[in-house]
């Protein structure tokens, strides 16, 4: 480890100490100290999936796995949109499955098949000639057995957030994606977002000029929320008990990695991270009545996790996580240059030469710069609903990609680089905040891709 590396732990003590809390097991040897961690070698005959083009579509034909709170969001866009056939639900719980099929038939549809037989029946989903991709919305841990079964079986895979929560699990997705040629992506709605989609746009005509900082996060407490008994709160609060990291990254960081190109001539190269100590969640979790077997859990995430990205060009990021303090939701949605920043939460400008304060009016630049998927999909955006539209723009543009034949905004790159934050944070908190390299998902091809443009409706 190089003195400009920050903390002067041994790469013995950090490795040490990451096997003491389970790090070790989520990163692998290789991603402590300097050297760069080495991408394994392709097997024959396995290529990049940059730019993967797949035959037009007549209608696409979806299967659903996890139609809990997620699943029965993402089931509603779908329903909402034209050539779009919702075939097979798969869920643990079998009035699940019953529920997301009447409501399918109920929207005009022939009755989807249904799978419920136990924690592996997903296979038999994957397994189906009449799927073509497979929409996966259960707890984090499940994601990636999941997409490989839906690509070795021959179908795309479009996963929810985090899509993996291990580098070998991100390794894991890259390589199959690129040994069976399938789309695999992370549903990322938070790209879609309008606000967002107009800063990547205002950030692809220069307007903010060359941009050297970005700034993201998932700020969304109290904890009242994680120490419920609904079925979203309980899986949630088993990694909470568990890992003391940035354990949400994607839905701020995914928009920023886009403003920044990464991928398209920059990439992740290093991260350090820190966490407070665990006070809210077990605040909460005191106020709970005598005998009520929550009272004897405990936490071993922070209460706020910060990371520091930087890229390999220098630049860097700032990613939060923080679910169980009281205060207003926010992705922070950060960014700056030597021209002008964008901050959110409420969005505002300032650019180099207007006074010296933010414009929070930001209606002209709408006007001016609002992207073209919102411009021509808002009103049914907004009417189909999913935090503020986001999500029907995220599946309709998806959608009408795989109808066109077109390759797909974010790649499984992304998917990889931006969820594997969840364990190098975990892996740098273990260690004091020691640095840690990120593996190259794109094996250099990033040096050579160009970031993704300002697409059309
Ligand atoms: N993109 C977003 O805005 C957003 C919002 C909420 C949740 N999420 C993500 O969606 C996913 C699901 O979260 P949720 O809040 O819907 O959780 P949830 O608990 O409400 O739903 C998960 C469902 O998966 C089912 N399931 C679990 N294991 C299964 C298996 N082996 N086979 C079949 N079904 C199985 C459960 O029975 C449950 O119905 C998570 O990855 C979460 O991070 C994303």
């Amino acid at each position: 480890m190089t003195s400009r590396d920050g903390p002067s732990l041994s790469r013995r003590h950090v490795l040490t100490t990451m096997a003491a809390s389970g790090a070790t097991l989520l990163v692998g040897a290789g991603t402590g100290g300097a050297a760069p961690a080495a991408a394994p070698p392709r097997k024959p005959g396995q290529a990049s999936v940059f730019g993967l083009r797949h035959p037009p579509m007549e209608t696409v034909r979806v299967g659903i796995i996890g139609v809990g709170a997620r699943g029965n969001s993402l089931l509603g866009n779908l329903l909402d949109l034209d050539r779009v056939r919702v075939t097979a639900v798969c869920d643990l719980v079998p009035q699940r499955v019953e529920a997301a099929r009447h409501r399918v038939t109920k929207a005009g549809q022939p009755e989807p098949a249904g799978f419920s037989a136990g924690e592996t029946d997903f296979e038999n989903l994957c397994r189906r000639d009449d799927v073509d991709i497979v929409y996966i919305a259960t707890p984090w841990d499940s994601h990636v057995p999941m997409a490989l079964a839906a690509m070795k079986n021959g179908r795309h895979a479009a996963i929810e957030v985090p899509a993996a929560i291990s580098l070998e699990e991100c390794w894991q997705l890259v390589d199959t994606a690129e040994q069976t040629r399938r789309h695999c992506i992370m549903l990322e709605n938070c790209c879609y977002g309008e606000t967002e989609m107009l800063v990547l746009s205002m950030v692809r005509r220069g307007v903010f000029g060359e941009v050297t900082h970005g700034e993201a996060g998932y700020l969304h407490g109290p904890a009242d929320g994680l120490i419920r008994q609904a079925s979203g709160a309980v899986w949630r609060r088993r990694f909470v008990q568990k890992f003391n990291g940035n354990l949400y990254p994607t839905h701020g960081l995914g928009p920023v990695a886009q403003y920044m190109g990464i991928h398209g001539g920059d990439r992740f190269e290093r991260l350090v991270s820190m966490s407070s100590p665990e006070r809210a969640l077990s605040a909460v979790r005191d106020r709970l009545p005598e005998g009520d077997p929550r009272r004897a859990e405990t936490y071993a995430c922070g209460d706020v996790n910060t990371s520091i990205l930087r890229t390999a060009r220098g630049r860097t990021i700032l990613v939060q996580f923080d679910i169980v303090t009281p205060r207003p939701y926010s992705r922070i949605n950060m960014i700056c240059g030597t021209e002008g920043a964008f901050r959110d939460y409420p969005p505002r400008i300032h650019l180099r030469g207007k006074p010296n304060e933010w414009e929070t009016d930001l209606a002209p630049y709408h006007e001016a710069h609002g992207h073209p998927l919102w411009k021509q999909y808002k009103e049914a955006a907004v009417r189909s609903g999913g935090h503020g539209g986001m999500d029907y723009v995220m599946n309709r543009r998806l959608i009408a990609c795989l109808l066109a034949g077109e390759p797909l905004d974010m790649t499984v790159y992304d998917a990889a680089a931006w969820s594997s934050v969840f364990p190098l944070s975990i892996a740098s908190v273990a260690g004091g905040g020691a640095p840690v390299l990120f593996p190259d998902f794109t094996r250099g091809e990033w040096r050579d891709r160009e970031p993704l443009g300002i697409v059309g409706a």
